[in-house]
């Protein structure tokens, strides 16, 4: 078994789309493990972090958090370093002071994420570690989110899902930016930044569509199809695992 598969079996990875929410934070716990990560932070993490003060105490790990709005932060819990900066400015204000790196439902929402696999690529640490989860294209409903005109797209998506309010689940708006689940393209991008292992992991499904019965079943043909064939064009999510 190679490093890869090893890795991959470590989180029990299953390509399912609801075993990627419930196993995310296990997910990144089995990396904070295998890496002996100390030092960790969470990339726009916002008003709700990750882990709790018990998951922190319990993995014994050093926490910060990190979000471009300090209104974000301002809302989190006390247990928590904050860090106001953005993933993907100019500069970071770290220089190789994390073991791990994190990120949930925050890189579709940059508009170069390649400036921020490179940012992430200079708070690591040597061989430190770094996974983000992400929507990728060319799904259905991200595809439309994209196509759509941001008031349009937030009028549709508080139509079905009216906790995607201000004070509840804002809606922010989102660009795709190297969102992909391939086997190609991305860990090509990763490994000219420089990560020496890149590992690029595909979901299919979402929950998008759960209110329109018809386009719901034409939409799970499709995904399951791209599923069974690993069209990964049509994956809905990935998680990327990068290793300087
Ligand atoms: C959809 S929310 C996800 C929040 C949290 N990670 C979660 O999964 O519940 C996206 C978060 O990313 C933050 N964000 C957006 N662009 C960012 C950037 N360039 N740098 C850091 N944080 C950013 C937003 O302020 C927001 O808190």
């Amino acid at each position: 078994m190679d490093y890869m598969d090893e890795l991959i079996s470590d989180l029990g990875y299953m390509p399912d789309s609801a075993w990627a929410w419930h196993n995310f934070k296990r997910s990144v716990e089995a990396l904070i493990v295998r890496y002996h990560c100390r030092d960790v932070l969470e990339v726009g993490g916002g008003r709700s972090p990750l882990f709790t003060a018990e998951d922190v105490a319990r993995l014994g790990i050093r926490y910060s958090l990190n979000d471009i709005d300090p209104e974000e932060l301002s809302r989190g819990p006390a247990y928590v370093a904050t860090t106001c900066f953005d993933i993907a400015g100019e500069n970071v204000p770290f220089h190789k002071r994390f073991d791990l790196v994190f990120s949930r439902m925050v890189f579709e929402h940059l508009t170069d994420t390649r400036i921020a696999y490179r940012n992430i690529l200079e708070l690591l640490r040597d061989g430190g570690v770094a996974i983000a989860f992400y929507p990728t294209l060319y799904s259905p409903p991200f595809v439309i989110n994209k196509l759509l005109p941001e008031r349009a797209a937030t009028a549709v998506i508080r139509f079905f899902f009216p906790f995607r309010n201000n004070d509840q689940v804002p809606k922010i708006p989102a660009y795709y930016s190297w969102c992909f689940g391939d086997r190609k393209r991305m860990p090509g991008m990763l490994k000219g930044l420089g990560y020496r292992d890149v590992l690029i992991l595909p979901f299919y499904g979402h929950t998008y569509f759960q209110g329109l019965p018809v386009v719901r079943t034409l939409d799970r043909w499709l995904s399951d199809a791209a599923l069974r064939h690993d069209c990964r064009l049509l994956s809905s999510y990935a998680y990327s695992i990068v290793r300087k």
